[in-house]
């Protein structure tokens, strides 16, 4: 039997988002194919949670808010060298246009500006083996953005255009850059977004799922898929995950 393309063995992985949802199961995923995971959140005891669920020993924890220089700066210089990089870390805020004001646009920095900014601080460090591969977890609302969902939106698709040249200018170096947008998926996110709109509203939206809602496996394996030899000669993409809600629009 030939070996896996998909496994990722003695691959070294920086997730951030790595304390909740799709990130955490990014990481045991990424685990269970044998890579070792360097662990990254704010919040310490969660962090420690998902190392609890990890496959093999030896995954670091490094706390760190990615939106404050300082942080970032510290996250990286104690990294190693890495082979892969899955951004997860993310908020997502739903109000009507009339009522942005500067500190709504300030505080959704973390799902654009901190991802961006976090990557030129790799690149800079040379914290990149050749052929890394780096993820970064969008959403369908980068390019289909509810009633609400306007600065949402915007961040998504303002890292889904930094993806873009992000992977011209590294493959020189064999590094690839790819993007995943999920439709819905069940994690504290979905919660608090069952919690913004009415019951009424909600089912509307789910009843476009032709396959029913995500959970964070399906974003995980996909990760898994771009993070391995399987995808070597895929860089600059979008994928898509949606269970069929994008259907008629496509
Ligand atoms: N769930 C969905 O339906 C859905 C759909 C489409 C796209 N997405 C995207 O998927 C990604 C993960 O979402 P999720 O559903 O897994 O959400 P989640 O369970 O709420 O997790 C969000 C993660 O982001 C981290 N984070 C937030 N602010 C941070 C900061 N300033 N510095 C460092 N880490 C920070 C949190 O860690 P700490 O609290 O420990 O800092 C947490 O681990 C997000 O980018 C989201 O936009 C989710």
């Amino acid at each position: 039997m030939t070996a896996s393309p998909f496994l990722l063995t003695s691959k070294t992985i920086l997730v951030t988002g790595a304390s909740s949802g799709i990130g955490r199961q990014v990481c045991i995923s990424a685990a269970q194919h044998g890579a070792t995971i360097v662990l990254t959140g704010r919040n310490r005891e969660q962090l420690e949670e998902t190392r609890s669920k990890l496959e093999g020993t030896g995954h670091p924890v490094i706390t760190a808010d990615i939106t404050s220089a300082n942080e970032r700066d510290e996250l990286v210089a104690a990294l190693p060298l890495l082979d892969g990089f899955v951004n997860c870390a993310g908020i997502v805020k739903s109000f009507p246009i009339k009522f942005l004001d500067a500190g709504r646009m300030t505080e959704m920095v973390v799902n654009f500006e901190a991802p961006a900014l976090l990557t030129a601080t790799l690149l800079r460090q040379k914290k990149l083996n050749r052929e890394s591969s780096l993820v970064y977890v969008s959403s369908i609302s980068g390019q289909h953005p509810p009633k609400g969902g306007s600065i949402y939106g915007a961040s998504k698709a303002a890292l889904e255009t930094f993806v873009k040249t992000l992977a011209r200018e590294t493959a020189p170096q064999l590094i690839r850059a790819n993007c995943i947008s999920p439709g819905m998926v069940k994690t504290p996110m979905y919660e608090q977004v069952e919690a913004e709109y009415s019951k009424e509203e909600l089912d509307k939206h789910m009843a476009r799922y032709p396959l029913g809602v995500g959970y964070p496996d399906d974003v995980a394996n996909a990760a898994i898929y771009l993070l391995s030899a399987a995808s070597r000669w895929v860089t600059g993409i979008n994928i898509t995950l949606d269970g069929g809600f994008l259907l008629g629009d496509r």
